[in-house]
């Protein structure tokens, strides 16, 4: 379902990722694991759509990423993001980020914004502004933003590395929950060797490439 092809990543002349294959299957999740500056964002950035490598190819469900380029509706319609720092908006509620994602594919849907919301317990704080909640709270506003509209791809950066032990596993059971209720192919980047155990599916991108 997500295949990548002869994957290197210059930034300048300096090459931080070199990937030859991966072949990850719907449902299936995965964990992208590697020292800080392993290149753990940098793929997950090119997975997500939103950096062209230098060069290769990556196939979501066939369709390659970049080639014709993509818009954001395209990306937003199959890929869900949970980024390292949340970008969630505090001027909107809860609820608002999560329509927010569903307005890039021009599909308002109340009943499902607020379904997403109360599946990660936020169901009470739907209305409260994302900076009076938890950061435990913020980052499931960003989880649901992510799986609003049903992605093929749930991709999340370093979703522990805020939180401790306990809230660290909760996170993951959360981002394996969302991911296999839309059957979506999971990859998470950590450092965390916590997180390690709860995945089948490994990617090592250490040590990191020297030029
Ligand atoms: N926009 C950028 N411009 C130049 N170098 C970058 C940029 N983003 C990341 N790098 C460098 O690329 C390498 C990999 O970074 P990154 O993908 O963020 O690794 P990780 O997420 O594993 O810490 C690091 O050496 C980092 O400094
Ligand atoms: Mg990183």
């Amino acid at each position: 379902m997500l295949s990548v092809r002869s994957l290197v990543h210059r930034y300048a002349d300096r090459t931080v990722l070199r990937l030859p294959a991966l072949d990850l299957a719907a449902g299936e999740h995965c964990v992208l694991l590697g020292a800080s500056g392993s290149g753990k964002t940098t793929l997950l950035h090119v997975l997500a759509g939103i950096l062209r490598p230098s060069e290769g190819a990556v196939l979501l469900d066939d369709a390659n990423l970049y080639q014709p380029p993509r818009g954001d509706r395209w990306r937003a319609e199959r890929i869900g993001v949970v980024p390292q720092r949340l970008h969630l908006i505090d001027s909107l509620s809860a609820l608002d980020n999560v329509r927010l994602a569903q307005s890039l594919v021009g599909r308002r849907d109340d009943a499902a914004a607020d379904q997403t919301l109360t599946a990660l317990s936020l169901g009470e704080q739907r209305l409260s502004r994302p900076s009076r909640l938890s950061t435990g709270q913020q980052q499931r506003i960003a989880i649901a933003r992510a799986v609003v509209n049903r992605p093929r791809l749930l991709l999340a950066d370093e979703p522990t590395s805020a939180l401790d032990d306990g809230h660290a596993d909760r996170a993951i059971d959360l981002l394996i929950q969302a991911a296999d209720a839309c059957g979506a192919l999971l990859v998470v980047a950590t450092h965390d060797a916590r997180v390690r155990r709860r995945f089948a599916r490994v990617i090592d991108l250490s040590p990191a490439v020297t030029p």
